[in-house]
């Protein structure tokens, strides 16, 4: 009687103790009445969340927001990141309030690309950037307008994006001679490249969240510094040699494109801006952002279609009735392939390979689901978690590209407008129609010439190494010509 009444009393002070805790923590965060800061896992002093994240940083996030909902607050060593999830939430704050989260965040790494002139990563979000962006779509637009020189071709970048599905098939078929092809040795060998800046990144990312790094002598950074002071070279001579061969009728690739813009802009007092080395740096852009994850892309549809060998037969009927047997898949038989479309949408939604859009950073104070965010805070998108939101897909975890075909045997806009890998808004990827493209005319020309299958025995993981564009694991194909 007399403990039971001692643990009662503690019980309640407890519980007041408590409460006491939960008002002073609540009344620490509140900046403005009825505005406060956005709710998170509480972080420990120095590292922040870092080793609450675990190795997969997507998969812990997603499940944070079942505890804290769409809009939350994690820190990482010193630096404060609000992550958002959820269809909606993203769309109000990229869409809605897109000029307020515009921004990239100052990262070191970031303002190393491209000397600090980077459209993509290192611009002050302002007039001078829409401008730069609105450039780079123009050219990408010339490039993609430019007449072909050879007449089965409806315009220059359908005839490169062939030939080059053409090249790929012609590499692989030379592999498959050896029995087992291991993964395709021409991508492998341009994706290496590509994937150890993509390394160094991750690596280099210490300096962004402990700023001592900056300072302190790291093998990584210092090789990602000169791996982009290279890169920087290398395009500053080929822009030059484009510059003594330039020929305004005639555009052979991105470079011409910008370069006429160029010359277009000594009229235009608008664009003066600008500097000419920025723009033409924006080849580095285009070319960073554009080739590794197409290429990525590729790798996983590859995956997918040897493990699910009824889908491959499903596309492959498709290719037979759109594109018979006596010529190669063009740009026009897209809109007449639903099923292969829904396929490329699956793997991106399944695969979401890309986990986050590049980080952006907020321009201004804002408010968020009644959350308040301020000026100059780094903000990740969880694109991951909207692919996977059950709320969305319900059956998520499911390879299924029958779920964007309507009854009507067409493309379900709707629901494909829901798969997020290009992000949406202001800073929405600029490539995105363009990589769509190239996707569909690989992987038509690649299943139209070869028949390929999973080798005897192997198990197909379709885990992967979490980075900015997540890998699958290593796989082997087997190859065989059709026909
Ligand atoms: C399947 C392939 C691709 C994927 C998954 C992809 C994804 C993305 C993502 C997630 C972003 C960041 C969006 C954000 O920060 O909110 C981005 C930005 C960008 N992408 Fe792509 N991309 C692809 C292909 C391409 C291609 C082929 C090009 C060029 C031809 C390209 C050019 C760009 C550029 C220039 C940006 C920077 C936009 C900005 O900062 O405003 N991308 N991309
Ligand atoms: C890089 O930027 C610095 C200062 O902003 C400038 O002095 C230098 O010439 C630039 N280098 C190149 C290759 O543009
Ligand atoms: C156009 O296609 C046909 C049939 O595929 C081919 O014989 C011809 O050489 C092609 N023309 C050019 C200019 O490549
Ligand atoms: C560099 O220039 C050469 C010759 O103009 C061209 O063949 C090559 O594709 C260029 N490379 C890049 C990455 O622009
Ligand atoms: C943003 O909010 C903070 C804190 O409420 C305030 O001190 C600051 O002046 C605001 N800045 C702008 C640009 O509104």
């Amino acid at each position: 009687m007399y403990l039971e009444e001692i643990s009662h009393t503690a019980g309640v002070t407890l519980v007041l103790c408590v409460f006491a805790v939960l008002l002073l923590a609540l009344h620490g965060r509140r900046r403005e009445p009825g505005c406060s800061l956005p709710p998170g896992p509480t972080p420990w002093p120095l590292v922040g969340n870092l080793f609450q994240m675990g190795e997969e940083i997507h998969l812990s996030l997603t499940n944070l927001r079942v505890q804290y909902g769409d809009v939350i607050q994690i820190k990482m060593g010193s630096l404060v990141v609000v992550v958002l999830s959820g269809y909606s939430t993203i769309k109000e704050a990229l869409v809605r309030q897109g000029q307020a989260f515009a921004g990239r965040p100052d990262f070191f790494t970031f303002s190393a690309v491209a000397n600090g002139t980077s459209m993509t990563f290192s611009e002050k979000y302002g007039e001078a950037w829409v401008l730069h962006k609105k450039i780079c779509r123009n050219a990408l637009k010339t490039f993609s307008q430019a007449e072909s020189r050879d007449s089965n071709a409806s315009c220059l970048l359908e005839e490169c994006i062939c030939a080059e599905a053409v090249d790929m098939v012609e590499a692989l078929k030379k592999q498959g001679d050896e029995r087992y092809a291991h993964d395709d040795k021409e991508f492998l060998t341009i994706v290496n490249t590509n994937n150890e800046v993509l390394r160094l990144f991750a690596a280099g990312n210490l300096a962004d969240i402990f700023p001592i790094f900056r300072y302190l002598p790291s093998p990584s950074l210092r090789k990602l510094l000169q791996y982009i002071d290279r890169m920087n070279n290398f395009m500053e001579r080929n822009i030059t040699e484009h510059l003594i061969t330039f020929d305004r009728n005639c555009i052979r690739d991105i470079t011409d494109a910008l370069i006429a813009m160029c010359e277009d802009r000594q009229e235009d007092k608008e664009t003066a801006v600008l500097s000419n080395s920025q723009i033409i740096h924006s080849v580095v852009d285009i070319f960073g952002a554009g080739f590794d994850t197409v290429i990525t892309g590729l790798q996983w549809s590859l995956l997918y279609l040897i493990k699910f060998p009824d889908i491959q037969a499903k596309i492959l009927q498709e290719i037979e009735s759109q594109v018979g047997v006596n010529r190669l898949p063009q740009f026009k038989d897209k809109p007449n392939m639903p099923y292969t479309e829904a396929f490329i949408y699956e793997v991106f939604r399944h695969a979401s390979y890309m986990p986050f859009t590049i980080p952006h950073c907020t321009t201004d104070n804002v408010t968020l689901n009644g959350y308040f965010i301020p000026k100059d805070t780094c903000v990740f998108i969880n694109q991951y978690q909207v692919n996977h939101d059950m709320d969305i897909w319900g059956d998520a975890e499911a390879f299924r590209p029958e779920r964007f075909i309507t009854l009507s045997g067409h493309l379900n806009k709707k629901l494909t407008e829901k798969v997020m890998i290009f992000g949406i808004g202001i800073r929405r990827c600029l490539g995105d129609s363009f990589a769509r493209l190239e996707m569909f005319v690989f992987l038509t020309t690649l299943l139209h010439q070869l028949h390929i299958e999973n080798v005897p025995g192997q198990e197909l993981d379709l885990s992967s190494t979490f980075s900015l564009t997540m890998k699958p694991r290593p796989f082997q194909i087997k190859i065989s010509t059709r026909n």
